[in-house]
């Protein structure tokens, strides 16, 4: 999943022969999941159609403060373009409009919406060679970057005046690459290492039969993206779901019983900075698992169980610098117990669910939970989906790292 999901992108677009490539852009960043609206100058119209911008980003494209052929023409507001705008690109960016952009011109709606903007800007110049390394050029560049804005250099290559050199306007590929990962290398979470765990445990009983208990998986899988969507590193450590993730900063590692998980668990712990453990791991197992089907006999059937390793008790003997958060299902004195928890498995934070409250619970789309930290300060929250109570959980963490 890319880092552009859900982003609002405004696409400036100035006259140069590179503005043809816009189209793939426009492409890449809809693919990508992100929101895309177009600007145009005047002189990029020659060069590529608004209709095409247009079709390709499902917004209606802008080039002047007024709608010309529109007889009730409305304004195009600049300040809202560049207000709704969460990352704003000028590309091609030329020598003229860059120019202008230095020097506070605002003679045309690109520019008008430049200097209103409150988003990150790139710009990705594009011009012949000689253009490109002329000293007021290069005085420009470092001006626009004195400013905040990002510069995404040109590439070498053939141009459009046939001699060949530095001046090309970015590869559209490159561009949202450049883009991607700057927005990562931001991100608050960046270099985090988090251990999520998720879902129940399967506890053989015999080659085909199991105990396990109702747990979708879900509220760990939530945490899991809403931590790497803000750049952490996630190992989620999950049992049995049908439940799938795919995003590139999640490495899933698929476990059956309370054991494998307690092995996949301690095997990484070291390297971790946070873990959650979301998981309803399965209290007890069967002593013993018959090797064979076991057949039915006589009319009772009693299977001995004895108590499977507690995972989160483990990490927190070894804790050194890693925030632990757990979570704790109650029915009976839910603070109190939950405090216990704190101090018996050695935790930073419990996320307290509590059986009472209506709408929390397994296989539910909502929870109500309850944060107590490690001094005791109860913090009840209010019915939420289960990806609010992962957005919450995540919170927690950034608050614990001041990002
Ligand atoms: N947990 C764990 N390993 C276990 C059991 C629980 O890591 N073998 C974790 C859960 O993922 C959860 C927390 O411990 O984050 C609390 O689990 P819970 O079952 O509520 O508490 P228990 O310690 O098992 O106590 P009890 O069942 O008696 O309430």
């Amino acid at each position: 999943m890319s880092v552009l999901r859900g982003k609002k992108i405004l696409l400036g677009i100035s006259g140069g022969i590179a503005a043809y490539k816009t189209a793939s852009l426009v492409r890449l960043f809809i693919k990508a999941g992100a929101q895309v609206k177009v600007i145009m100058t005047p002189a990029s119209k020659d060069f590529i159609t608004p209709l095409t911008l247009s079709t390709l980003s499902k917004n209606p494209v802008h080039s002047s403060f007024f709608d010309e052929e529109d007889k009730n023409a409305v304004w195009n507001n600049h300040v809202e373009l560049a207000l709704w705008a969460d990352i704003f690109i000028i590309a091609p960016a030329t020598a003229n409009t860059m120019s202008k952009m230095v020097s506070g011109n605002a003679d045309n709606l690109l520019l008008a919406t430049y200097l209103s903007a409150k988003c990150q800007v790139y710009f990705a110049p594009a011009m012949d060679l000689d253009m490109y390394k002329h000293t007021s050029t290069l005085d420009n560049f470092k001006k626009l970057q004195s400013f905040g804005n990002i510069m995404i250099p040109a590439e070498s290559g053939e141009l459009a005046s046939g001699l060949s050199g530095e001046g090309r306007m970015a590869e559209p590929e490159n561009i949202v690459a450049f883009i991607e990962q700057d927005l990562l290398a931001k991100l608050p979470l960046k270099g985090k290492k988090i251990l999520v765990t998720a879902g129940p445990t399967y506890e053989a009983i015999d080659p085909v039969r199991f105990i396990g208990n109702h747990s979708s998986g879900k509220m760990g899988y939530d945490i899991a993206l809403a931590a790497a969507v803000q750049g952490a590193e996630v190992t989620l450590v999950s049992g049995p779901t049908h439940l799938k993730l795919e995003h590139e900063l999640v490495n899933i590692i698929r476990v059956t019983s309370a054991e494998e998980m307690y092995n996949a668990c301690n095997a990484c712990f070291d390297d971790m900075d946070v873990v959650v453990a979301a998981a309803a791991v399965a209290d007890y197992k069967p002593k013993v698992v018959a090797e064979q089907k076991i057949k039915k006999s006589d009319t009772e059937f009693a299977i001995a169980l004895e108590k499977t390793k507690d995972i989160l008790s483990s990490l927190g003997e070894r804790k050194t610098k890693q925030f632990l958060v757990g979570f704790a299902l109650e029915t009976e004195n839910e603070i109190e117990n939950a405090k216990l928890k704190i101090r018996k498995k050695n935790l930073d934070l419990i996320v307290l669910n509590s059986l009472n409250d209506e709408g929390a619970g397994f296989g539910k789309a909502t929870n109500k939970v309850t944060f107590i930290d490690s001094s005791f300060v109860a913090e009840p929250m209010d019915l939420k989906t289960k990806e609010e109570v992962a957005a919450d959980i995540v919170n927690k963490i950034k608050i614990r790292y001041n990002v």
